[in-house]
């Protein structure tokens, strides 16, 4: 069966890239409609090989076209006040933002991790798909847990500005272009906090009364969302200037008494759908954000038992946020969703 599919955010950074995996995955689609906000109306966009005409999003266009999956990208406001209007025009709702994701009645879902939760979908009508850092973290988790079980994580982040969308992307070309005229102290700071060219940022998202930031936040409470598990999990979310790719750099501490086998770590996250090792220092392999960029893989590398517990282990994990971390993992949900819709 093929679907009628909208994308909400459709000239967006994960819009965009949300056409591109449709179509390498050749999804089923009847019919597709891209939504945006009414300053692109009008524009097109490329879907194999094909332009499609961008309309605006309105409380009526889900119920016009018979829209019966919507991807929604353009933010937690767009989301709060149209996902509703997809929802009882009897589509289902792929959220990619942070508004519903929290929601006891909403599944959170990362297919290769939980995809017994997607079944669920019918009590809000809504998938959330995970923050981009909480996908490509769980994907190397998951396998681990299963073999040792998880007490800890501490992990420290490198996140790309394509995080921030287009404009991140466009922030930091614009202050390498000022740098190389000598005018960086003249360039334009908006869409991070600071400069981010030539510099590192310690803050994604606002401040929470902790002292974490809300990204860090997310990453704590969605990954125990998504693992069903009450892990302790510390996170420091910091902003590079890398156009494209998340990095990770992950701690994790077994249960008391286990004596980690690196062997068998190494085959487990192999061994796991989309992860791929890529470990041998000696020879300067390991993963990088240039390395992953455009692909679905999470890269794990660097694996490495702590130098004085022997229930701890230290690795490096790197995935395309925009395609793991978001568009490609939209899909997946929507493909393993179709499969349960094709078997009623
Ligand atoms: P538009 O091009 O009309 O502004 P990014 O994450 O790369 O910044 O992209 C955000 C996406 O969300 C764009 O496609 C943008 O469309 C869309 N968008 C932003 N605000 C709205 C809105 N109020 N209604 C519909 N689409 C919106």
């Amino acid at each position: 069966r093929k679907f009628n599919v909208a994308v909400v955010g459709a000239t967006g950074a994960v819009g965009e890239e949300l056409f591109r995996v449709l179509a390498d995955y050749d999804f089923p689609i009847n019919k597709l409609i891209p939504l945006a906000s009414s300053r692109s109306a009008g524009s097109k966009i490329e879907y194999k090989n094909k332009e499609i005409t961008v309309l605006e999003l309105t409380e009526t266009c889900f119920e016009e076209n018979d829209i019966e999956i919507a991807f929604f990208s353009a933010g937690g406001s767009v989301s709060e006040k149209f996902a509703k209007f997809a929802v009882e025009a009897g589509a289902v709702v792929i959220d990619n933002t942070s508004h519903f994701r929290m929601d006891p009645k909403v599944p959170l879902v990362v297919p290769e991790v939980n995809p017994e939760d997607i079944k669920l979908w019918r009590e809000s009508g809504i998938i959330a798909n995970p923050n981009c850092s909480t996908i490509q973290m769980v994907m190397s988790l998951k396998p681990l847990d299963e073999l040792y079980g998880i007490k800890r994580i501490d992990v420290s982040t490198y996140q790309a500005v394509s995080g921030a969308g287009k404009t991140g992307m466009e922030e930091l070309v614009k202050q390498m272009q000022a740098f190389f005229n000598f005018k960086l102290d003249e360039a334009e700071v908006k869409a991070f906090p600071h400069q981010i060219a030539l510099n590192v940022i310690p803050q994604i998202d606002v401040a929470t009364d902790n002292g974490f930031t809300k990204e860090e936040m997310k990453m704590i409470k969605e990954t125990q969302k998504i693992m069903h598990k009450e892990m302790q999990i510390a996170a420091t979310c910091v902003r590079v200037p890398v156009l494209r790719s998340h990095s990770e750099s992950i701690t994790v501490t077994f249960n008391d008494g286990v004596d980690v086998d690196l062997e068998k770590v190494k085959d487990v996250l192999n061994n796991f759908e989309n992860v791929e090792v890529i470990d041998d220092l000696a020879n300067k392999k390991y993963p990088m954000p240039i390395i992953a960029t455009d692909t679905d893989i999470t890269y794990v590398g660097r694996i490495r038992k702590d130098i004085y517990a022997s229930n701890m282990i230290h690795y490096f994990n790197v995935a395309d946020q925009v395609r793991v971390g978001a568009a490609t993992n939209a899909v997946r949900i929507a493909l393993k969703w179709a499969d349960l819709e094709n078997d009623i």
